[in-house]
């Protein structure tokens, strides 16, 4: 492990406002927040929002400045990534940020039904050849609906035109109208809260690609299925990126 990396770990120990939880733990049963993160951690009746996937934090971060009168809590699972938002926060003296490191999947054992009210996902990884694990899938908003209120919101904002176009069809055969769809959110001016750029948004940006934003209400008594035959025919492009994630030339690590 990089130098770097091990004192991010270390330096994250420190930081009050990021919990640690093992996985085994949050596998077998519930973090001890659940249910309480308004009493026990914000010590505030305000409302949660979540951005999942959050690599440095940025949009958590940004909104807690603009929206004082809500909570954010920002969860991945790359503890260097996520020290970045951390390191702000506990400088900045956030009162209304917490960051989480765990995986997305156990999001029911971090939250107790109707907890959150919105939820941001922030160019996830496309996953073009595993539906299952985009943060988009059925598997993961049929979670998501668990922890959300009633008419609480989902924001998925990506790069990848065929991960919106698959969002699009999963809500499109599951019966659900978007609140909001946009293929190129900039090309009109976009509220304040649509405009904050994350690290992966600006590369993104500056290789050309249009970003896509998705806003959308998920049922409560309905167990979401897979768009059944969704092909996308469009182009799934070689970014720079997304070559060095999938282990190429790029050191795309933070
Ligand atoms: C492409 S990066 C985007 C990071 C950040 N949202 C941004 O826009 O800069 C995707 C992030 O999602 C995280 N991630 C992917 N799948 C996850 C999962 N199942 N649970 C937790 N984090 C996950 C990765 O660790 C990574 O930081």
């Amino acid at each position: 492990m990089g130098k770097n990396k091990l004192s991010r770990f270390q330096e994250n120990e420190t930081f009050a406002l990021l919990h640690q939880p093992a996985f085994a733990d949050l596998f077998r049963g519930d973090f001890s927040l659940k249910g309480r993160w308004r009493e026990d951690f914000f010590g505030n009746e305000n409302p949660i929002t979540l951005e999942l996937g959050c690599g440095r934090g940025e949009y958590t971060v940004e909104l807690a400045r603009m929206c004082p009168d809500k909570n954010f809590i920002g969860i991945d699972i790359k503890g260097a990534r996520l020290w970045r938002g951390a390191k702000t926060a506990t400088e900045e003296n956030m009162r209304n940020v917490a960051f989480v490191r765990s995986k997305v999947e156990v999001v029911t054992s971090l939250f107790a039904p109707g907890e959150v009210g919105e939820i941001w996902i922030t160019f996830p990884d496309p996953q073009p050849s595993r539906a299952r694990k985009r943060l988009c899938s059925p598997m993961f908003l049929n979670r998501y609906a668990q922890i959300l209120a009633p008419q609480g919101i989902v924001h998925l904002k990506t790069d990848s035109q065929m991960l919106h176009e698959y969002a699009k069809a999963t809500l499109a055969a599951n019966g659900i109208a978007p609140l909001q769809s946009a293929n190129n959110l900039y090309a009109t001016a976009a509220a304040a809260e649509l405009a904050i750029k994350t690290a992966y948004e600006n590369i993104f940006i500056s290789e050309g690609y249009p970003i896509t934003y998705l806003k959308f209400s998920l049922p409560q008594s309905k167990v979401l299925v897979e768009p059944e035959g969704f092909a996308y025919s469009g182009d799934v492009p070689k970014a720079k990126t997304r070559q060095s994630r999938a282990g190429g030339r790029r050191n795309f690590e933070f």
